[in-house]
């Protein structure tokens, strides 16, 4: 159960691409960048990986059915198509497009070509996410009726001054960076439940720092303060969905809020018990009713490397489908689905109002 594997993009994410893969016994034939020695420093620790700097090289290696696209939001389309039509499996990194018209492609040139594309919505295989779903498979929530998601960055704007934060690279600041993660995960946990409308405000505060940027967490870095900052590092939303489900979303890469008073996690509300969870901690709180008392019940989650654990599931699950020519279950039509509420989101804090979601 192996193949060899491309890597489009050498940063920061196709690191963690190729040591997950790796350790699954997957060969990885080959990283493409831009910039030369980040495909030489990846390709010098994979025995036989060439580093190559343009992605029609990569996608001619030989025997390489499957390519991971890890490049800035922007080239996700380009480079899943080219892949797409070279004959190869994409592994899609989140955001699935810069919009929904993206993805649209993407799935058009998916279907004409007969190959699979996964969507890295690793946040569905985090350690509590899994319990939380054996939970509500067990009928423990009964009807989920309200989702309360939250992530609170107080300084953690990921590469500020570069790509992530420039718009025409990105599509998006925190909404679409971290807030795909958050929908995604709410509306996989509630049985994919289509969404109607949604209110979204976004604001963008802490991008231009008078000379220096003091933060908690840097990805993608280090900053740079006379780069572009023209996306959001704070959103909320409210979407609504046909069962009479609704969801409240809160993110952000910075923001004034004292740390520790607000809980990151998910809340999910059913008409049997709720439940709330850290998405990369352990904790999972199921409130439940037993013999006419209110109880918590807090289940054990196994402990494991949180973060590596979840990588291994999801490159299990590309080889299976990669393997065995199945859908995966984080498909391209629900890199799709989020993404229209991503857009809906920014639509109505444009419009200032409550909109459909496409
Ligand atoms: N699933 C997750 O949890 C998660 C976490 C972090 C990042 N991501 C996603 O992964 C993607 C990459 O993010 P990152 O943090 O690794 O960014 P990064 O800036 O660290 O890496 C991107 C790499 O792509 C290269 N690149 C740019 N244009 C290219 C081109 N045309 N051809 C080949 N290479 C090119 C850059 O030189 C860089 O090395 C983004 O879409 C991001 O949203 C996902």
């Amino acid at each position: 159960m192996s193949f060899r594997l491309g890597i489009i993009g050498a940063g920061g994410i196709a690191a963690e691409h190729a040591k997950a893969a790796g350790a699954l016994g997957i060969e990885i034939a080959g990283f493409c960048d831009v910039v030369p020695e980040r495909a030489e420093q990846l390709a010098g620790q994979y025995p036989g990986a060439k580093a190559v700097e343009k992605v029609e090289d990569l996608l001619a290696l030989k025997d390489m059915p499957a390519v991971a696209v890890t490049t800035p939001n922007c080239f996700h389309k380009p480079h899943a198509i080219a892949a797409l039509e070279a004959g190869k499996d994409v592994f899609l990194e989140k955001p699935m497009g810069m919009d929904v018209a993206e993805c649209d492609d993407i799935i058009d040139t998916m279907d004409k070509s007969g190959r699979i594309v996964q969507v890295n919505l690793i946040c569905r295989n985090s350690p509590t996410a899994l319990v939380v779903s054996d939970l509500i498979q067990a009928g423990r929530l009964g009807r989920i009726y309200h989702a309360k998601a939250s992530w609170y960055r107080r300084r953690g704007i990921p590469g500020l001054g570069r790509w992530f934060t420039t718009r025409s690279q990105a599509g998006g600041g925190v909404l679409i960076d971290l807030g795909v993660h958050k929908i995604d995960l709410v509306m996989h946990l509630a049985g994919h439940p289509k969404a109607l409308r949604a209110s979204g405000h976004v604001t963008g505060k802490f991008g231009s720092p008078p000379e220096k940027y003091t933060y908690t967490e840097m990805w993608a870095g280090p900053p740079n303060l006379k780069g572009v900052f023209d996306v959001d590092d704070g959103a909320i939303g409210l979407v609504r969905f046909e069962n009479d489900m609704t969801l409240e979303v809160n993110v952000t890469w910075a923001a004034n809020l004292p740390g520790g008073v607000y809980p990151d996690g998910v809340a999910l509300m059913g008409d049997k018990g709720g439940c709330f969870f850290e998405l990369w901690g352990d904790r999972v709180m199921l409130a439940t009713e037993e013999d006419g008392y209110l109880v918590d019940v807090k289940p054990h989650v196994a402990p494991e490397e949180l973060w590596n654990g979840a990588w291994k599931r999801q490159y299990e699950m590309f080889t299976r489908a990669v393997v065995d020519r199945i859908r995966p279950q984080a498909s391209a039509e629900d890199g799709r689905t989020v993404q229209a509420v991503l857009d809906a989101l920014y639509r109505s804090s444009r419009e200032g109002r409550e909109v459909e979601v496409g």
